[in-house]
């Protein structure tokens, strides 16, 4: 398995996927046209669309590059009549094969309604949307805090050296939220110098592991002491935690 990451618009990824044995093809999130095209001329070819959610900034190249190549789109069964072109919709735990490379649908809701991840279980690949970010996670639109809180934690108990795609480049604000109220980190102190690195010479941050995120992800650590004691919440739920968290996030 193959995955191309194609930078879109200001700070999304899309992402090409090429089984070779096969010579299937496939786009996670085609955020534009014109970006993803020029990576999938390469193969000539493109069989399917992936879409985690319908948003426009994950759909905005499914019709012109199923038009130009004939691809079949996958989405979520609840999102039918929200993503443009959708041929073949999918539902919770379901598993699809495209050539060798198989997944299986984790349903993600929270940021919308109708998000899903793209699990590739032998691979151990995940694409995460705009649920899991790098040290972050997606902003709660449509979904509740509690939805989103569950989604995060069916995507924590994925096998911990999982690779983790996300749906945008936000991994530095990200950073500068964890290291504000998880100032005790040592792991996150060294994931800082990792991501300054890739930053200063133009390189993604993706994927990033289940295994690190877990460690440094704030989000992620909702059940840990010194996060709650420094939120002023000691002896309150993760999930109350969570929702803290997501509410200093959405004005930091
Ligand atoms: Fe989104």
């Amino acid at each position: 398995m193959k995955v191309e990451i194609i930078p879109c618009l200001s700070d999304n990824f899309s992402y090409l996927i090429h089984d070779k044995e096969s010579n299937k093809v496939s786009i996670v999130d085609p955020a534009e046209y014109n970006a993803c095209d020029d990576v999938i001329k390469k193969y000539k070819k493109l069989d399917f669309i992936l879409n985690t959610h319908h948003h426009a900034d994950h759909v905005g190249g499914n019709l012109e590059l199923k038009k130009k190549y004939n691809s079949k789109i996958l989405g979520f069964e609840l999102d039918k009549d929200r993503i443009p072109g959708i041929d073949i919709l999918l539902k919770e735990k379901q598993k699809y094969k495209i050539g060798n490379l198989e997944f299986k649908i984790i349903f993600v809701p929270g940021h919308t309604k109708g998000h899903i991840a793209f699990f590739f279980f032998k691979e151990k690949v995940v694409f995460t949307g705009d649920t899991l970010f790098s040290l972050g996670c997606g902003r709660v639109f449509e979904g509740t805090h509690e939805q989103m809180f569950n989604s995060l934690n069916k995507i924590k108990k994925l096998p911990s050296e999982t690779k983790i795609y996300c749906g945008h480049e936000y991994t530095k604000s990200n950073l500068d939220f964890c290291l504000a109220y998880d100032t005790k980190n040592t792991f996150l102190k060294k994931k800082e110098i990792d991501i300054q690195k890739k930053l200063n010479s133009n390189q993604p941050t993706i994927p990033t592991i289940l295994d690190q995120e877990i460690k440094t992800n704030i989000f992620l650590r909702c059940n840990d002491h010194e996060i709650k004691h420094s939120l002023g919440l000691k002896d309150s739920s993760d999930l109350k935690v969570f929702s803290k968290l997501r509410d200093l996030k959405d004005s930091f």
